[in-house]
C-alpha cells in the first residue's frame, strides 16, 4: 500500500545523513532507478541521449505519484517512505531521506511525469535549477517517467570534474548491473541514442539473472555459496580464481537489495579465498546479504552506499565461512604457485653464497629508498651511515672482482636478487634494475610506437581463448578496438560479453591472455586522465605496459635478464617507468672502495 508523501519533521530531517547527494551524473541515475524499484516497478526502461550529463530518462510501471503530491516529491525532506527515525528499523525501501529528487532538480532540468493506477491522466511538473517552471497534465499509462537534462548546467565548476562521457556510461552500466542483480524479477532495458544496449526480461531467480548478465557459460562456472547465522542470510556467486581481477570492480555487494561498498564484506570474501589468490588480486563475486532492518544502519552516508552492521563479527564469520565451503573443492588442483617457472640453478647458487647475499642486500637497500635517479648518491650515503659495518669483510671479494671487469666481459655477469632486481656490473660501478619497472618502460615505448605508427605483429595463439568480460569491459573493448588491434591484439567480439582472443602482441609471455586483457582494461579504467586522443593512446600504452610486464617475483633466465637490460638502455627514457618511478639505481665503485676503506 503506497503511503502519501509528507514533509519530515525538522528534528527527524536533521538526523538523516544529508549533504552532497549528486556528485556526478551517475548518482542521479542511481537515485532515480532506486525510486523505480521502491515503487514496485516490474519493468524499467532507461534511455540515454548522447551522454548521461546530456540527457537521460527512466520510465517505470510502478505505483506512480498522485497528482496532488507530485510537486511535494521535489521538495527537500518530503518522502513517502519514512515518518520517524524509528521507521528505519523496519525499512524495506532503498530511499528514506526525501532528498534525491530535489537534489537532482537543483542541478539540472528535470521533468517528472507520473500517474497512479486509477488516474485518468498523468501529472507533469518541470523544474530548472530547482525552480518549478511548468505544471500540467499529459497522457501516460500508470507509472512514472523522470527525465534529467543538462546535469550541472548551473554549476559549471562541477562540470569540470566530470570524467569523460564514455567512462561515466560504463560506470553507469556497472551500477545498473548491480541493481539488476538485486532485483532479478524486474525487467530492465537500456538504450543509448535509440540503440539497445541490453534488455534483461524478468528473471525467475538469481542464477537466471546472472546468466542474462554474464552469459550462461560464465554463470555456470560460478560457485554458489549460501549460509545463515542469527537471522542474517547470505548467498554468493563466487568467481573462480582465474576470474579474479586487479581491481575490486568484479565485486558486487548487495545488502537488503542495496548496492553498497563494504570493506568488511570484501575482507570476509578475501579470507574465504585464502591462498587460492596471490596478493593484489580481488575475487570476482556477487554477495547478497539479508539482515533484519533493525540490525542494519543505512543512515550512515548521504549517498546511501555505506551501511553499518549491529554485529560485524556475525556478518564476517557468516560470509567467510559460507564462501570458503564451495571454494574448498578448488584447493588441490588450483593452488597458485607464485613465480611460475622454476628458478635457474645458477641463480640459486648466487643466493646461497653468503658473501654475495650480504653484498647484494646492502645495495638493494640504497636503491629501494631512492625517489629519483638524481637522488642516488644521497641514498647510497644514507645506507653507508646506517649499515656501514654489515658483513664488510667477506663481502668485498666478489663485489669488487665482478665490478672491476670491463663491461663487455662482464656482460654475462647478471644476477637476479629476490626475483625483483637485476644486478648488472657496469664500468665504474654497479647498476641495480627494478625488473618490473624496467620492463614497463620498455613495453610502454613499444606500445606507444605501435599505437602511433606501424601496426604491431600479433602472436597467434595455438588455441584461441574465449573470455567473458563484464559488460563495461566489453563496451570499453569495442571503444578501444582499433587501438588494441594496433597494439597487436587479435580479438573477435562474439557478442556481449564474450570475446575470442586469437592473438596477443608479439613478444609477450602468453600463459594468461584473458587475464592480461582484463587487467589491461581495468588499468585503463582506473587511469582517469582526460579523454584527448593523445591521452587515450598513452593510457592504453601505460595500462598495457603495467600489466604485461614481468612482475617482482618472476624468476628470469640469464638470457631474459640480458635482453631486458639491453632493451631498457635502448629506450628514450631508461631512468623511469611510465608512472615516474625509477627503473634503476647506479652505485659507484668509488663508493664501495670508500666504505671498505680502500680509498
Ligand atoms: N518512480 C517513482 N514512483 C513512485 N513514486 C516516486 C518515484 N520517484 C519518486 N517517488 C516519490 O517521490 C518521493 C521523493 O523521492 P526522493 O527520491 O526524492 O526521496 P526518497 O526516495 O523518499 O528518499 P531518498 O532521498 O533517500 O531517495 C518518494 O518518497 C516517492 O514517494
Ligand atoms: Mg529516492
Amino acid at each position: 500500500m503506497k503511503r502519501t508523501i509528507r514533509r519530515l519533521a525538522a528534528d527527524t530531517a536533521s538526523r538523516i545523513a544529508a549533504g552532497e547527494v549528486i556528485d556526478r551524473p551517475l548518482s542521479a541515475l542511481k537515485e532515480i532507478l532506486e525510486n523505480a524499484f521502491d515503487a514496485g516497478a516490474r519493468s524499467i526502461e532507461i534511455r540515454v541521449e548522447r551522454a548521461l550529463d546530456h540527457a537521460f530518462q527512466v520510465a517505470d510501471d510502478g505505483t506512480g505519484i498522485p497528482a496532488a503530491e507530485i510537486e511535494l516529491a521535489l521538495e527537500r525532506h518530503a518522502t513517502s517512505k519514512l515518518t520517524t527515525l524509528d521507521d528505519l528499523d523496519r525499512l524495506e525501501s532503498l530511499g528514506f531521506r526525501g532528498e534525491a529528487l530535489p537534489s537532482i532538480a537543483a542541478v539540472s532540468r528535470l521533468k517528472l511525469v507520473s500517474a497512479v493506477n486509477d488516474a485518468e491522466v498523468a501529472a507533469l511538473v518541470r523544474a530548472e535549477g530547482g525552480i518549478v517552471v511548468e505544471r500540467g497534465e499529459i497522457a501516460r499509462a500508470p507509472g512514472t517517467t523522470v527525465e534529467v537534462r543538462d546535469v550541472f548546467f548551473n554549476v559549471p565548476a562541477r562540470r569540470k570534474f566530470l570524467s569523460g562521457p564514455a567512462g561515466e556510461l560504463r560506470a553507469a552500466t556497472r551500477m545498473i548491473e548491480s541493481c539488476a542483480l538485486a532485483f532479478p524479477a524486474v525487467a530492465i532495458r537500456l538504450t543509448v541514442d535509440g540503440r539497445e544496449r541490453f534488455h534483461w526480461p524478468a528473471a525467475r531467480d538469481l542464477r537466471e539473472r546472472c546468466e542474462q548478465l554474464w552469459s550462461p557459460r560464465h554463470a555456470a562456472q560460478r560457485l554458489l555459496a549460501t549460509g545463515e547465522r542469527d537471522g542474517v542470510h547470505v548467498t554468493a556467486m563466487l568467481g573462480l580464481p582465474e576470474h579474479a581481477r586487479a581491481t575490486r570492480e568484479g565485486q558486487v555487494f548487495l545488502v537488503n537489495r542495496r548496492w553498497v561498498q563494504s570493506p568488511l564484506i570484501a575482507q570476509a570474501l578475501r579470507q574465504a579465498y585464502g591462498n587460492l589468490l596471490p596478493p593484489g588480486r580481488f575475487p570476482a563475486a556477487v554477495v547478497w546479504l539479508t539482515v533484519p532492518p533493525a540490525r542494519l544502519d543505512v543512515n550512515v552516508h548521504p549517498t546511501k552506499r555505506e551501511v553499518r552492521f549491529a554485529d560485524d563479527d556475525t556478518v564476517f564469520g557468516l560470509i567467510a565461512g559460507a564462501c570458503a565451503k564451495p571454494l574448498a573443492s578448488l584447493h588441490p588442483p588450483f593452488t597458485v604457485v607464485r613465480g611460475g617457472a622454476p628458478e635457474p640453478a645458477w641463480a640459486d647458487r648466487v643466493r646461497e653464497r653468503p658473501s654475495s647475499q650480504t653484498w647484494l642486500g646492502l645495495e638493494t637497500q640504497a636503491g629501494a629508498g631512492a625517489p629519483g635517479a638524481a637522488a642516488i648518491p644521497e641514498s647510497a650515503d644514507a645506507t653507508a651511515g646506517s649499515r656501514s659495518a654489515a658483513g664488510s669483510g667477506s663481502a668485498s671479494g666478489p663485489a669488487v672482482s665482478v665490478a672491476a671487469r670491463a663491461p663487455a666481459e662482464a656482460e654475462s655477469e647478471l644476477w637476479q636478487l629476490h626475483r625483483t632486481y637485476i644486478l648488472a656490473p657496469v664500468r665504474g660501478g654497479l647498476v641495480i634494475i627494478d625488473q618490473h619497472a624496467a620492463h614497463e618502460r620498455i613495453l610502454y615505448e613499444e606500445a606507444l610506437a605501435r599505437l602511433q605508427g606501424e601496426r604491431g605483429a600479433a602472436q597467434q595463439l595455438l588455441f584461441p581463448v574465449l573470455v567473458d568480460l563484464s559488460r563495461d569491459h566489453f563496451d570499453l573493448l569495442l571503444e578501444l578496438g582499433p587501438q588494441l588491434q594496433q597494439l597487436g591484439w587479435d580479438l573477435s567480439p562474439l557478442g556481449p560479453p564474450t570475446v575470442v582472443i586469437q592473438g596477443v602482441p608479439s613478444g609477450l609471455r602468453t600463459e594468461r591472455p584473458a587475464q592480461l586483457l582484463q587487467d589491461m582494461l581495468d588499468g585503463y579504467g582506473e587511469d582517469s586522465a582526460s579523454t584527448a586522443d593523445q591521452q587515450i593512446v598513452e593510457r592504453i600504452a601505460r595500462s598495457f605496459a603495467c600489466h604485461a610486464a614481468t612482475r617482482a617475483g618472476d624468476a628470469l633466465t640469464r638470457e631474459e635478464m640480458r635482453t631486458l637490460v639491453d632493451r631498457l638502455f635502448a629506450t628514450s627514457h631508461p631512468h623511469g617507468d611510465p608512472h615516474g618511478r625509477v627503473t634503476f639505481v647506479r652505485l659507484d665503485l668509488d663508493e664501495f672502495h670508500r666504505r671498505f676503506g680502500r680509498l
